[in-house]
């Protein structure tokens, strides 16, 4: 199989694969993600097919709704890859993005290590900020039943991994815990240009919200 034919097989399964997820990780992150990452590797210059796989591949599990997500995403890469004839070095760099993507609360040193991993991180990154990040935050509140806001509680972040997870509160401080963070958190130059203006657009949207709340807009 060529290149293009392991990318558009493996297109072809997480669009059958991820057609009915509501919860923001549904086959059109996936595919913002690819996107994402195809317009910063524009400017990186790394390795272009494991950028793309990493991008496609990198919410095989997610460790919010699977047990043992790390074990799981080990599994599910090596088993698509190696029908699809990739090598084993090209399945090991991508094994290495799959399974150091996720923020987790952001707590820690960051564990990814590759330059493609570095990438596809930040694709995945600013997919959760701008207005797909408020569209997504939104979707995601709604369907754990949480409140659009509460002021009587204030703006909280968490002190572990375990606490972020386990927090259930309105959804604007999720901005608080996490979107409004990830600008600093951008590892390339292009990720970060790119955070820039969708970081500015959700600050403009709380400006808009709370005046909105309070009746004054
Ligand atoms: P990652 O997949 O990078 O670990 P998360 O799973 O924490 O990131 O979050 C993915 C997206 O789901 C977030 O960008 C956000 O839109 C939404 N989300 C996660 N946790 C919450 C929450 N507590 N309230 C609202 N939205 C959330
Ligand atoms: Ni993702």
């Amino acid at each position: 199989m060529t290149n293009k034919e392991v990318i558009d097989a493996v297109v072809a399964h997480f669009k059958k694969e991820f057609a009915h997820e509501s919860t923001g990780h549904d086959w059109y992150h996936i595919e913002r993600v690819w996107k994402n990452a195809k317009t910063i590797n524009a400017n990186e210059g790394a390795d272009t097919f494991v950028v793309e796989l990493g991008a496609l591949l990198h919410d095989i599990a997610d460790h919010k709704f699977v047990d043992d997500a790390d074990n799981e995403s080990r599994k599910r890469t090596v088993s698509l890859l190696s029908k699809l004839g990739v090598s084993e070095g090209i399945i090991d760099q991508v094994l290495h993005i799959v399974l150091n993507c996720s923020f987790k609360g952001g707590i820690g040193e960051n564990k990814m290590k590759s330059h493609e991993g570095l990438i596809v991180q930040d694709a995945d990154r600013l997919d959760a900020i701008g207005a797909i990040g408020v569209a997504r935050t939104f979707a995601f509140g709604g369907k754990f039943g949480n409140l659009l806001y509460d002021p009587e509680v204030a703006p909280s972040t968490f002190e572990s991994a375990e606490e972020y997870r386990g927090k259930r509160t309105h959804t604007v401080n999720h901005f608080y815990e996490k979107l409004l963070l990830l600008k600093d958190g951008m590892n390339t130059e292009t990720g970060k240009t790119m955070a820039k203006g969708r970081h500015e657009y959700m600050e403009t949207f709380l400006t808009q919200f709370y005046g909105e709340w309070n009746g004054e807009r």
